[in-house]
């Protein structure tokens, strides 16, 4: 099914629907400047892999580079704004009755757009904790750390004397039970679902669009690539391009 033909059937899908679940990705985040996952990094983060510094062991080993990298995160998400993609996930539980957001990204933009109770499923740069003893960590975070830094001491815990950590969920960890378990009853209870902008990469996150498949609902990618198999759905293009007309057409 071509594009236009998918954003028919999924405008009367909406209109319909009892519950929606959005389920997005690094790509939705990328019109505002957030590079995602799989785009080359530049400058000085060029040189490490992404991979090897979202670890437990790359914090044990060198925690201020970790944390620099993480800082540095940070204040890119601080110093962007929500697009039109984000501002539209908003609207549209404004206007449907059921709308439930889930996340892999650990930026706040769908927040700052206006959305309510996001799930994260890896977790947030907005919030940190105790890397030895896992206590919250209450203190101000860093958002004004340059690309030339990679080397920051991390904080020091006020329990424990440990050192801080980011609140992300790091390659070889598990994800957050709740959250999962959340994510996953609204994938097998939504009758539409729209996934909009990860590469289906990394599980268990990146089963919700086919278990939302498996329970019957409507489920489309919204990708500037075209997604899955040939029986799969994609309106391919920029999430910043199909989801305000998704809304619009709403009326
Ligand atoms: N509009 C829509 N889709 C886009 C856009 C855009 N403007 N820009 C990029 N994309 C798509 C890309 O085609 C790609 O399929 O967004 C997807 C981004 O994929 P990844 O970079 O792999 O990000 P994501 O799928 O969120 O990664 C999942 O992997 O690295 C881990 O924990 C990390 O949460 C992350 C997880």
């Amino acid at each position: 099914m071509n594009s236009e033909v998918i954003f028919a059937e999924t405008v009367k899908r909406l209109r319909a629907a009892r519950h929606l679940a959005i389920f997005t990705g690094a790509g939705i985040s990328a019109q505002s400047g957030i590079s995602t996952f799989r785009d080359p990094s530049t400058g000085l983060w060029a040189r490490y892999d992404p991979k090897k510094l979202a670890t437990p062991a790359a914090f044990a080993k060198d925690p201020a580079l970790v944390w620099a990298w993480y800082s540095w995160r940070r204040t890119l998400v601080n110093e962007a704004q929500p697009n039109d993609a984000h501002l539209a996930v908003a609207r549209l539980a404004q206007c449907l009755p059921h709308v439930t957001v889930i996340t892999q990204n650990v930026d706040d933009l769908l927040e700052r757009a206006g959305s309510k109770e996001v799930i994260h499923l890896h977790g947030d740069l907005a919030s940190a904790r105790c890397f030895q003893c896992n206590r919250p960590y209450l203190g101000a975070l860093p958002v004004d750390v340059r690309a030339d830094c990679d080397s920051l001491e991390p904080p020091r815990c006020q329990h424990c004397d440990g050192q801080i950590r980011p609140n992300v969920v790091w390659f070889g960890e598990g994800m957050p039970e709740q959250e999962l378990d959340q994510a996953f009853s609204a994938a097998r209870d939504c009758d539409v679902m729209l996934s909009i902008g990860t590469s289906g990469n990394v599980y268990p996150a990146a089963r919700i669009p086919t278990l939302a498949t498996e329970h019957g609902a409507w489920m489309v990618h919204i990708n500037i690539e075209p997604m899955g198999t040939a029986s799969d759905k994609t309106l391919v293009g920029d999430a910043t391009h199909w989801l305000p007309r998704l809304v619009d057409a709403l009326g």
